[in-house]
């Protein structure tokens, strides 16, 4: 069964299982530390999560900025790998490749406009966050977040009521 159709990548196992969670939590972020050790000047590193409010793009923002627990994703989803949300695009073969080392986030090519086959930056998030929790819901074994409003989330923060 293809849980994730969208992306056109081959899937494994559902990895997001949740029993799942306590076991690799703990070796994930001991190997995590002992490879940015070793490799740390030339690793890109994300953050544990994100608020993604990218007005360099967008200008100012029509929704509240989104929180997206990157870490939590990365748990959910050892499975099916860090390539189900990151890729490149190979040229010779003309597809898309997921990445499991990313080392630029999603703004690097996707823009505030489409641009011929690469869908804007809006695009770009929604096709990836709202497609797989639209799946994931379907699947039944937990139920991310697909209304507008639970993730742009209004805060009382300064800047943040709209
Ligand atoms: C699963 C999470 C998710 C859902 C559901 C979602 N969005 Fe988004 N949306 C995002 C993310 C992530 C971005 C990128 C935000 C950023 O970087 O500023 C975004 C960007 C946008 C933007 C461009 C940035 C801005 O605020 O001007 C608009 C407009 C937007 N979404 C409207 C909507 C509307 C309308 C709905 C419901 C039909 C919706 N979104 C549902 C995650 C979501
Ligand atoms: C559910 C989707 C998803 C998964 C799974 C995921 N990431 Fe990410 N990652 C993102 C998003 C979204 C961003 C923020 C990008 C942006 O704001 O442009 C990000 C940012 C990053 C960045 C920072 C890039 C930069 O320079 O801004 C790195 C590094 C990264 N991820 C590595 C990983 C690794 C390694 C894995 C697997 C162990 C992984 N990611 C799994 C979605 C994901
Ligand atoms: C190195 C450049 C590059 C980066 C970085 C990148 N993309 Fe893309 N992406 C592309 C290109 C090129 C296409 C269009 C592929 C085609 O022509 O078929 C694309 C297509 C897409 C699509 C539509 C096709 C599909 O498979 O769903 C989505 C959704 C998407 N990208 C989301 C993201 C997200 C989310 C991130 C960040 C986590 C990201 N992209 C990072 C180059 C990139
Ligand atoms: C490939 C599938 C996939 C993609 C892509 C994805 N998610 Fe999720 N998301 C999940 C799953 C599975 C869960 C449930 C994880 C759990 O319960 O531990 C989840 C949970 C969440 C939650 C709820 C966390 C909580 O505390 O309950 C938020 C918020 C969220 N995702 C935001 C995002 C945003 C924003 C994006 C895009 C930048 C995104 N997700 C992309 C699969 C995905």
């Amino acid at each position: 069964m293809d849980f994730f159709p969208y992306y056109g990548i081959e899937h494994r196992t559902v990895g997001w299982a949740m029993h799942k969670k306590n076991r690799v939590l703990f070796p994930g972020i001991i190997g995590w530390l002992v490879f940015s050790l070793f490799f740390g000047s030339g690793v890109a590193a994300q953050e544990e999560s994100y608020e993604l409010a990218h007005e360099d793009v967008f200008g100012p923002l029509q929704r509240p900025s989104v929180h997206f627990p990157h870490d939590r994703h990365m748990d959910a989803l050892d499975e099916e790998g860090c390539g189900i949300c990151h890729h490149v695009f190979d040229k010779e073969k003309g597809e898309l490749v997921p990445v499991d080392d990313p080392d630029a986030g999603c703004t690097e090519c996707h823009g505030s406009k489409k641009d011929g086959s690469v869908p804007a930056l809006r695009e770009a998030f929604h096709g990836s966050c709202n497609v797989c929790h639209r799946d994931v819901n379907r699947v039944g074994e937990a139920s991310p977040p697909v209304a507008c409003g639970e993730c742009h989330k209004k805060k009382n923060g300064a800047g943040q009521e709209r």
